[in-house]
């Protein structure tokens, strides 16, 4: 067999939710171990990878589209390997191959720890490379403590605590693509985040597709999220720690506690309601009642000050009349949410929705699109009634670099995870990764603005050059 000089670059697309995020920075970690360094430029790169998402058709299409466009690449550079990951891999497997028969490996979300293994492979010319598996021997994530993620930034990580999904909810594809429901060790967390301590990181966020539902699986103690909220919370230099998404069904009132009770745990939680009738409800298999979200929001904010919460929401769903759809507006207001992620049905194979929406009880397009738009305007107005509050409040905000938008400002999140933009005399070098206090000076609809305080044993620039 013949071998060819090391490769030393390569090129990564994500798309989807944090998992997928927190998926790319360990493979990056995995591939940093056999020679190769990110770019950001994929003419320079010698192996190309997209970490793909499958939960509605546009997903998947843009996964196809990044594909295309690289096999036209190899095509002029041969030497070029491309491999597919995630979540359209896991569930298409080699008939990726069919569609794209220039790809090189296509691997699954069980099987990212062997890519070191079959990039050697493909360097060493073999093709249509297969690794997906459908049993998780372990959590996947275990094998994060053997490997340093190279990570997106150095205040905030991603913590993936559990994976998978049992819930099998009509519309979604997550059971068949990332499997059943699986919890990573509170060891393994607990080293992990202690790790990222020890490299100064100021805040984790623990992802699941379902992540209250953690330790629901342990058949060997009762461990659930709220312990692992209290242990986490112990660890000196993590300041703030957050979770999502959460499934109504699992915010337990432990959980609930915990979040009022421990002051690193951000008073923010992420629980989609997905629609506001109970009949679609009940189709999407959702297992709770609109008034039984309303009323578990209310116990959240009665049990803690000053929460927010957020949620998701699909429109279009397979025979949702008008009316229906007018309970989903009016369930924005009534739960008193802060902000919500919408999007329209989309029917996923494999799933009972997609076969209903086949034989006949399909939304069109453009009433999907008009419903998908009304909508966003209720959240919007919902989003700026519960921004108002904050104006002239101060808050505590840890800072993550220039805003965007405006680069003279500086920008970072409440505890509620309201992003805020501010004005400073300080550097973004000297904030980056502290708590700051800012007092909001305007409320947007989808964000706050606001200057920073600047403690009096602390002096600004602007004052010391004053004295
Ligand atoms: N586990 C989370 C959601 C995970 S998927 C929960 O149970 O709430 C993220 C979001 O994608 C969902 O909340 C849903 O709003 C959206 N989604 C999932 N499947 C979809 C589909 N087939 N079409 C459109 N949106 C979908
Ligand atoms: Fe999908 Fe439902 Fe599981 Fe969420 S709970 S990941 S929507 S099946
Ligand atoms: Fe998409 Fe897979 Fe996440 S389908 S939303 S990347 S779990």
């Amino acid at each position: 067999m013949t071998t060819t000089a090391p490769p030393r670059k390569v090129y990564l697309e994500t798309l989807g939710c944090q998992m997928n995020f927190n998926d790319s920075e360990v493979m990056l970690g995995l591939l940093r171990t056999e020679g190769f360094e990110r770019v950001e430029d994929r003419e320079q790169a010698d192996l190309l990878i997209v970490n793909t998402c499958q939960i509605r058709g546009s997903a998947e299409d843009k996964a196809f589209s990044y594909l295309g466009a690289w096999g036209k690449l190899k095509a002029k550079n041969p030497r070029i390997k491309i491999a597919m990951a995630g979540c359209v891999s896991q569930q298409n497997k080699e008939t990726i191959f069919k569609r794209a028969p220039y790809v090189d490996i296509v691997f699954g979300t069980q099987n990212i720890h062997e890519l070191p293994e079959l990039v050697r492979k493909a360097f060493n010319g073999e093709n249509n490379i297969l690794a997906v598996d459908r049993q998780k021997p372990r959590s996947t994530y275990d094998y994060i403590n053997d490997v340093a993620p190279v990570r997106e930034s150095d205040i905030s990580a991603w913590v993936t605590i559990i994976e998978g999904c049992d819930y099998f909810c009509t519309y979604c594809v997550v059971p068949y693509t990332r499997g059943r429901q699986i919890s990573r060790s509170p060891e393994s967390i607990i080293r992990e985040v202690l790790n990222l301590a020890a490299h100064g990181f100021k805040e984790i966020t623990l992802l699941g597709q379902t992540v209250d539902s953690y330790g629901k699986d342990f058949t060997d103690r009762q461990y659930g999220l709220a312990d692992l909220l209290e242990e986490l919370s112990e660890i000196a230099g993590i300041e703030r720690i957050r979770f999502m998404t959460s499934h109504p069904l699992d915010l337990n009132d432990r959980i609930i506690q915990a979040v009022a009770d421990l002051p690193k745990v951000m008073e923010y939680i992420h629980i989609p309601m997905q629609a506001g009738d109970d009949e679609i409800l009940a189709r999407m298999k959702r297992g709770y009642t609109a008034q039984q979200y309303y009323d578990l929001v209310h116990k959240i904010y009665d049990k803690v000050p000053n929460a927010a919460v957020s949620g998701d929401y699909i429109v279009g769903f397979p025979g949702e009349t008008e009316a229906q759809f007018q309970r989903t507006v009016e369930s924005v207001a009534l739960s008193g949410i802060h902000n919500a992620n919408t999007a329209a049905y989309s029917p996923r194979k494999q799933t009972p929705a997609a076969i209903w929406e086949a034989r006949g009880e399909e939304i069109p397009e453009a009433v999907k699109e008009e419903r998908l738009q009304i909508l966003i305007a209720a959240i919007r107005e919902q989003s700026f009634k519960m921004n108002r509050p904050y104006l002239d409040q101060t808050v505590e905000i840890l800072v993550e670099g220039k805003s965007k938008r405006n680069p003279s400002r500086l920008t970072g999140r409440t505890r509620t995870n309201k992003v805020v933009n501010f004005d400073t005399p300080f550097s973004e070098d000297a904030l980056v990764g502290q708590l700051v206090q800012v007092k909001i000076t305007e409320a947007l609809p989808f964000s706050l603005l606001g200057e920073m305080v600047v403690p009096d044993a602390l002096p600004a620039p602007d004052r010391v050059q004053t004295v």
